[in-house]
């Protein structure tokens, strides 16, 4: 058993010192309330690697390093793992004033010509798709690596390039800012007439800051190594009982699309990237998308599933017992193959923390934590603890329209402590 307060710090409220963030990303948790975790796992273990499969902007790995735990995070989403990696960037290091400069002198020594079939055409003029893309190719040549990335490159990005290409989607968004809708499974194409233009100068002096911005937030201090894999939850990459503790947080069963999410920073990674949109989008869990995966319920699921599922399936709303069934069962299904793999490599006696989130569709409310409890116990895995919290910041937020529905339900945020059996 992990030693944490009695009080636990909210996975959620950030304090203000943590408030200027890396990258905006509504899904992360706050490094307080892993620090607070890490530290109950380091007074058992001092020794303890740990795990995040569900790694997302890095806050897990980030907070095990300061700590000197080693540890690895997975994400299929190859722009979390950027994202995840920057977050290990040692200021100490690597003068970043050097990178600018080197990038800077690429930028005005070359021009390069754009590929018919790049992807930032959907929202960037011609000229200003080219600076761009030539842009993320500096940056990968100042950092030494292969100026085109690939998904089997992903993994050997440094951290010098990752924070290079952190900047880099903060500068695209910021320039895309209105077209992202409230919408999480949906992301617009700009219209020929609407589609962004920016002078080389003025997207370099964009970026500079930005990278300046990063490299000065606060550095944890990484005392101990972390990895950072682009890999999937249900197959993970290592060998069975490799970890002390798991602390992570598991994608919502919210309808938040993170590959949509994401687009135009799988964009800015480049076509080789690009053009494994639609696999890196059914790989996610919770994707809005069908896999074509044929998937029937399973009783080791447990009740609170099956009976969750059932209510899906006979709700009188059209859509409810074909496209909305379907991706409950897709959903279900990941979460419990990454669940059963969370345990295989988690040694006997170690701990799992997880942060999950209810919801509801359409009335019918979703008990994850009841459900990821159930299922946890099928895989080995047996409930020492539940937190539970207000959810401040919930999908329903963004998603009003399913307010009709369920009214001012209240949806809390759990913190679940396992212990492997
Ligand atoms: C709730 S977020 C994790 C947030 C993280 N705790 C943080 O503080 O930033 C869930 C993450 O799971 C990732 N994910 C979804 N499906 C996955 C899969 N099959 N394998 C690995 N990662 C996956 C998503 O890309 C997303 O980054």
């Amino acid at each position: 058993m992990i030693h944490v307060p009695v009080q636990l710090t909210s996975p959620k409220i950030v304090s203000k010192r943590n408030r200027r963030l890396q990258y905006r990303y509504y899904a992360g948790f706050s490094p307080e309330f892993v620090a607070e975790i890490l530290l109950g796992v380091q007074h058992g273990n001092n020794r303890a690697a740990i795990l995040d499969p569900w790694v997302g902007g890095g806050t897990t790995l980030e907070a095990a390093s300061s700590l000197g735990l080693r540890s690895a995070g997975v994400d299929a989403n190859p722009v979390m793992c950027v994202v995840a990696k920057s977050r290990l960037f040692d200021p100490d290091l690597v003068d970043t004033a050097v990178f600018a400069q080197r990038i800077c002198n690429g930028m005005s020594r070359r021009t390069l010509p754009l590929a018919k079939c790049d992807p930032l055409r959907m929202w960037f003029g011609d000229k200003t798709s080219s600076h761009v893309r030539q842009l993320q190719r500096e940056i990968c040549a100042a950092s030494k690596t292969g100026a085109d990335i690939s998904l089997e490159s992903i993994n050997g990005l440094t951290a010098l390039a990752c924070i290079g290409l952190t900047a880099l989607f903060n500068c695209c968004r910021n320039l895309l800012c209105d077209l992202y809708s409230s919408n999480p499974t949906w992301f617009k194409v700009a219209p020929p007439a609407r589609r962004r233009g920016i002078s080389k100068h003025l997207l370099l002096s964009m970026f500079e800051r930005e990278l300046d911005r990063l490299a000065g937030m606060p550095a944890a201090g990484h005392r101990a190594e972390a990895r950072v894999l682009c890999s999937d939850s249900r197959s993970l990459p290592f060998a069975d009982a490799s970890f002390d503790a798991i602390v992570s947080s598991p994608p919502y069963c919210t309808r938040i699309d993170y590959a949509i999410k994401t687009t135009v920073e799988l964009a800015c990674l480049g076509s080789l990237v690009f053009s494994h949109f639609r696999s890196i989008r059914t790989k996610l869990i919770g994707t809005s998308a069908i896999t074509g995966e044929r998937i029937a319920s399973k009783t080791s699921w447990g009740p609170t599933c099956i009976e969750f599922l059932d209510r899906v399936r006979s709700h009188y709303s059209k859509a409810s017992k074909s496209y909305y069934l379907r991706t409950h069962l897709q959903y279900f299904s990941s979460l419990f193959c990454s669940l059963a793999e969370a345990s295989r490599v988690l040694r006997v006696g170690g701990s799992a923390v997880l942060v999950v989130q209810d919801s509801y569709y359409k009335e019918i409310h979703n008990d994850l934590a009841r459900i990821v409890t159930e299922m946890c116990a099928a895989v080995g895995l047996i409930l020492d603890r539940a937190d539970a919290f207000e959810a401040r910041q919930t999908i329903s937020h963004i998603n009003t329209a399913g307010r009709a529905y369920r009214g001012k339900a209240r949806l809390t945020e759990s913190v679940l402590f396992f212990s492997k059996a």
